[in-house]
This record gives structure tokens, C-alpha cells and sequence, in this order.
């Protein structure tokens, strides 16, 4: 890039795709290319069968229990509105209240404020730690009869924070069973093992362009029981069991909802790159950059003025920093110069950065094909930028 040698630390914001990736795509449009769940010819047929076993190879990836769980959407935020506009609008009411935290993604912020004004529900956090841990001591407080829903991330795409997702929601359940849990898991699938029925949450969503698939395809798990009760979304094509000039009655889910033609080529692609992580192993992928995580955190800490946010020891590949006198903005661009692509600004996440007292940072991510000498071309890079603008 700049014609230097690549160093790629933005896999938190889209990860690189897999040739794999890009030639299940390509296949779908150069060898058989058709609408899908619609045709009875060969292409059709033959397409629609390919697009499901993705969603069976999405449940065996997540561990979740059946097919019917597993939603294709465009991504976690649609995923995340889908809860929000079908469970939220139909299931709240005035008052009721709904558990955040303050390292949420906008993602995770933006719908429930929709629908605080839509319906007036009333919107509590959960703080954090100087660490950049969630403060868990304050949720026995936050929890009250009122609690309908607790939404947090699994990892903060800031902070790196791993929370604790299965003790907070055995937590949760604890207090009141009938209270939804939903977790973000966008950062989260793509550094290790998740399994939803072990984590016991609600609804877990993720989207395919972080996971190393195409961009315009995510995922929605929801718990059978609760996704049966919801009402659809988005009303259209392919999500209806029959449509009179009276009345309409809607397909069995998974197809509920799913309205309107989806992202064909790109649920493909999805598959494709997880059969490819999964080759791999996401264990091995963990370790592997657990190392690379670990000699980054070594380096970037020697670096004078440089100040990393969140420090917990349960980390995933992800650091934000800032550099003492040095604005963001400018050294990303100086950085860039030098062939380090990293992102800089407030990561979706203003709530955060105003708790963090600061307008943005510096995020380095870490992806399975980070190396360390892309860690030693950032460290030399952050320090010529440092020489520059000081
Ligand atoms: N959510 C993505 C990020 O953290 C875009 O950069």
C-alpha cells in the first residue's frame, strides 16, 4: 500500500477474504447462477441446496441446535434491529427496561434508542473498569422487576475486552429467566470458539465480512421458542405461507424472516470462509494470535507517550491507543504513508470514548493472517509519526 509492504491491522473494521472466499462467489456467478427457493429447474435447485447447507454449516459453527434458529440478515445490525422491531415492538411496553453497557457499538446502541422513542422504554448501563472490564459488581443493582432484555458485546471492538458472556447471562437467568439476553458476537466468532447453547443466550448475531466472508450477509440466532412468537420483520417475497387479497399467513422460520431474494452469492462466500477458518481451527487461530496480540502489547508498550485502553488479561486482537500530543487522525494518515492501514476516530463507539475521555483512538486488530513483522512495521511506523508531529 503506498508502495511499501502491506501491514493489514484493520481485520476489526473487514477482514481480507480467503482465495477460497473469492472463488465460491465467482462459481456461483460464472457456473450456475439463479434465484434460489423459487425454481424448479437444475440451477435454481441445485443453488438453493448449497445456500442451506450453509445455514447447516452455520449451526454446527455456533453450536446452535437446529437450522430454524439460524436467520440470514445483512449484517449484526440488521440482526440486531430484527430483535429490536420484531421482540422489542411487540413484546415492551412504556417502562419496561433494557440492559446496555457502555462499551457497546453503535450497533448495539442505536436500535434500542429507536425504540426508546418509539415506545418509551428505559435504557440502563452497565459501567466499565479503568481496565476496560464491565463493572459486573453494579448489575445486581440495574436488575429489577422491570428488566425485559440485557444486550452486551462479547468482545468490544475498541477495548478487546472479553467479557464474560456465560456467567453474566447464568447471572441474568439467575435473577429472572424470562429476561432476553442478547449478545453481539461481531468481534468475538472471529478470534475463537463460540458455542450459543453453552453461552445459554438468547440471541447471538455476527456478520460475514469480519469472519472473513463477502460483505451483505450476517446471522441472527434466536432461540426457537422466542424467534416462533415474534411477528416478521420485513414483510415481501419468500417469507409468506399464503397471500390473499384478506389476509396473509407467513412461512415456518427460518424463511419468516427472510423477505425478499438474499445475499446468494455472498451466503455462499459465508460458507466458504468458514469451512476455511474451520479447516484451520479456530483453537489454532486463538493461539496464534494470542502470541501475536501478546508481542504487540510488549512492543507498543515500550513506545514513550503511547497509552494502550483496555488492559484486561482476557483479551482478544484488538488495541486501541492513543499517542501523547499526537492526533489520532494524523498519525493514521502518516501510518497509512507507511503502509499500515489501522483505524482511527471513535470506532462506533461515542458513548465509550466520551467515558474514556478521549475523542478517538488508534485500533490496531489482529487477523489470522497477522504476522509480527506487521507489529514491528507498526511500532516503526507509530515512531517516525511521533518524530514528525512532535
Ligand atoms: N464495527 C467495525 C469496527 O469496529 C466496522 O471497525
Amino acid at each position: 500500500m503506498n508502495g511499501k509492504r502491506l501491514a493489514f491491522l484493520d481485520s476489526g473494521a473487514s477482514a481480507q477474504k480467503p482465495q477460497q472466499v473469492i472463488d465460491a462467489v465467482t462459481m456461483v456467478y460464472q457456473s450456475h447462477y439463479a434465484n434460489i427457493h423459487r425454481g424448479l429447474y437444475e440451477f435454481s435447485q441445485r443453488l438453493t441446496a448449497e445456500f442451506e447447507q450453509v445455514r447447516e454449516k452455520i449451526a454446527k459453527f455456533i453450536q446452535a441446535p437446529s437450522t430454524r434458529s439460524v436467520i440470514f440478515t445483512r449484517n449484526s445490525t440488521e440482526a440486531i434491529n430484527l430483535v429490536a422491531q420484531s421482540w422489542g415492538r411487540t413484546f415492551l411496553e412504556a417502562g419496561d427496561e433494557v440492559i446496555l453497557t457502555h462499551m457497546e457499538h453503535h450497533a448495539n446502541f442505536v436500535p434500542w434508542h429507536i425504540l426508546k422513542d418509539q415506545i418509551g422504554i428505559v435504557i440502563k448501563y452497565i459501567p466499565l473498569l479503568d481496565n476496560g472490564a464491565l463493572d459486573l459488581s453494579v448489575l445486581p443493582e440495574l436488575l429489577t422487576k422491570k428488566t425485559r432484555l440485557v444486550a452486551f458485546t462479547h468482545v468490544s471492538n475498541v477495548l478487546g475486552t472479553v467479557n464474560p458472556a456465560k456467567d453474566m447471562i447464568a447471572q441474568i437467568k439467575s435473577y429472572a429467566p424470562e429476561i432476553i439476553t442478547l449478545v453481539d458476537g461481531s468481534q468475538a466468532v472471529v478470534h475463537g470458539t463460540v458455542d450459543v447453547t453453552d453461552l445459554g443466550a438468547d440471541f447471538y448475531v455476527f456478520t460475514g465480512h469480519k469472519l472473513y466472508g463477502p460483505s451483505g450477509v450476517g446471522v441472527l440466532y434466536g432461540r426457537e421458542a422466542i424467534l416462533e412468537k415474534m411477528p416478521p420483520w420485513q414483510g415481501g417475497g419468500d417469507m409468506i405461507e399464503q397471500v390473499t387479497l384478506e389476509q396473509v399467513t407467513y412461512a415456518p422460520l427460518p424463511n419468516k424472516f427472510e423477505a425478499g431474494t438474499p445475499a446468494i452469492a455472498e451466503v455462499i462466500g459465508l460458507g466458504a470462509a468458514i469451512d476455511y477458518i474451520s479447516g484451520i481451527g479456530m483453537d489454532h487461530i486463538f493461539e496464534w494470535e494470542k502470541d501475536i496480540l501478546g508481542y504487540a502489547n510488549e512492543k507498543l508498550s515500550q513506545i514513550d507517550g503511547l497509552k494502550i485502553y483496555g488492559t484486561t488479561s482476557d483479551k482478544a486482537g484488538i488495541i486501541s491507543f492513543t499517542l501523547k500530543g499526537c492526533p489520532t487522525s494524523d498519525v493514521a494518515m502518516i501510518l497509512d504513508q507507511m503502509g499500515v492501514a489501522v483505524r482511527s476516530g471513535h470506532h462506533c463507539c461515542q458513548p465509550l470514548m466520551e467515558t474514556l475521555g478521549v475523542e478517538g483512538t488508534l485500533r490496531a486488530s489482529i487477523g489470522l493472517y497477522t504476522d509480527k513483522d506487521d507489529i514491528d512495521q507498526l511500532c516503526d511506523a507509530i515512531t517516525k509519526a511521533q518524530k514528525m508531529l512532535m
